[in-house]
């Protein structure tokens, strides 16, 4: 059995009893060992749909699609109720609940929904601004005129909505906002901002800053992470070559860095210490958006063999060091991870985007099934 294998079959097994112990909740980030649930109000309900479609297509056990079709179930009481979806990441919650059905059942119901959720997340996008606005009400003095790494990963449920219905609405935003964080989010040295602050009245520049990494300039990992996938999945639907070289740049940048255990600390600037924390979740973000930026270079393309270098680096130190293979009561599969450490909110815990993500990157490495940002053909 492979290492990847292993690692799927102990994420299986783990799956298979967090539903039970879950029922009709959701995980999001842990605490004391202990994923903290919630009634599908977060921003992360998505990834435990998105764990439960992976399991079941790679097991085709029932009682996967049982568990994941009733989180559908679920989002769309969240979209009808309009609750709790006054931000932008409608694009990681549909993407990976109905839109995973649509892609893996053809449902026609779960289609209508996820088109329902890009209409959500439209109701974001700022004319004066020209920006999809990630948090707060419009006109906050505060947010109203802010931009987020973050949401590079929300735009591909715009491009899929594009696609389906041939609204050009949906496409020039996401293509609109893609290139305003190409424009000022990554930096020259192909580091990246968290936030970007624009005038809301005229779009004007105003400054760059940060949320969750250690200070305005510095490049949260995370954030960086957000870039890779992000930017590579816009060239995917684009085809807009500048998006692969971006996401192609900041993949370099991070992996040019991999600390001696090649999972990276929480942001590239932390002064590194015996105590500063990690963010495998970083890590496992970064491995499956190099898997998905692989895909579309040329068999000897110049960078191949260092991104896949750093990808497998990467995997590995996830699958033997961070992951809880061995801890067969653990939740998690990944240790290790920080959702605010500069806000002391889950500092050194599970977080369920990275299981998400390290489970994508898994699969795709050990069978070819790539997640749920696009339709395969
Ligand atoms: N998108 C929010 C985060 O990465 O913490």
């Amino acid at each position: 059995m492979s290492l990847w294998q292993k690692a799927i079959e102990d994420a299986v097994r783990k799956t298979k009893a967090n539903i039970e112990r879950y029922g009709d909740l959701f995980p999001h980030v842990s605490k004391n060992g202990s994923y903290l649930l919630n009634d599908n109000t977060d921003w992360t309900d998505g990834f435990w749909s998105g764990i439960l479609w992976l399991c079941y297509e790679y097991t085709q056990d029932e009682t996967f699609k049982k568990a994941a079709v009733r989180t559908v179930e679920s989002f769309r009481h969240r979209l009808n109720q309009h609750r709790h979806l006054d931000h932008h990441d409608i694009g990681f919650l549909y993407s990976l609940s109905s839109k995973a059905q649509w892609i893996i059942e053809k449902d026609e119901a779960a289609k209508q929904l996820t088109l329902q959720a890009a209409d959500v997340l439209m109701k974001r996008w700022r004319p004066k601004g020209q920006y999809i606005q990630a948090w707060g009400k419009e006109g906050d003095e505060h947010n109203g005129g802010r931009i987020i790494i973050d949401c590079m990963m929300n735009l591909p449920l715009l491009y899929w909505a594009y696609e389906h219905t041939g609204n050009e609405s949906y496409r020039d935003a996401a293509v609109i906002h893609a290139d305003l964080s190409r424009r000022f989010l990554v930096r020259g040295d192909d580091s990246s901002y968290h936030t970007f602050y624009f005038n809301q009245e005229n779009g004007e520049a105003l400054r760059g800053g940060t949320h969750q990494g250690y200070m305005d300039g510095s490049t949260w990992t995370r954030g960086q992470a957000w870039g890779i996938y992000g930017f590579a999945l816009s060239y995917r639907y684009t085809r807009n070559p500048l998006y692969l070289e971006t996401s192609r740049r900041m993949a370099r940048y991070f992996l040019e860095r991999l600390p001696e255990d090649d999972v990276v600390y929480w942001d590239f600037n932390a002064p590194v210490k015996a105590e500063t924390k990690r963010d495998s979740s970083a890590s496992a973000i970064t491995a499956a958006g190099v898997l998905e930026l692989l895909s579309h270079l040329e068999p000897d393309d110049a960078d191949r063999a260092f991104l896949e270098d750093g990808l497998h680096r990467t995997m590995t130190s996830l699958v033997e060091n961070y992951s809880t293979i061995g801890q067969s009561d653990a939740e998690g599969l990944l240790e290790h991870g920080s959702y605010s450490v500069r806000g002391n909110n889950a500092p050194d815990d599970y977080m369920i985007w990275g299981d998400y993500y390290y489970l994508e990157a898994l699969l795709r490495l050990e069978r070819g099934i790539p997640g749920y940002w696009y339709e395969r053909k």
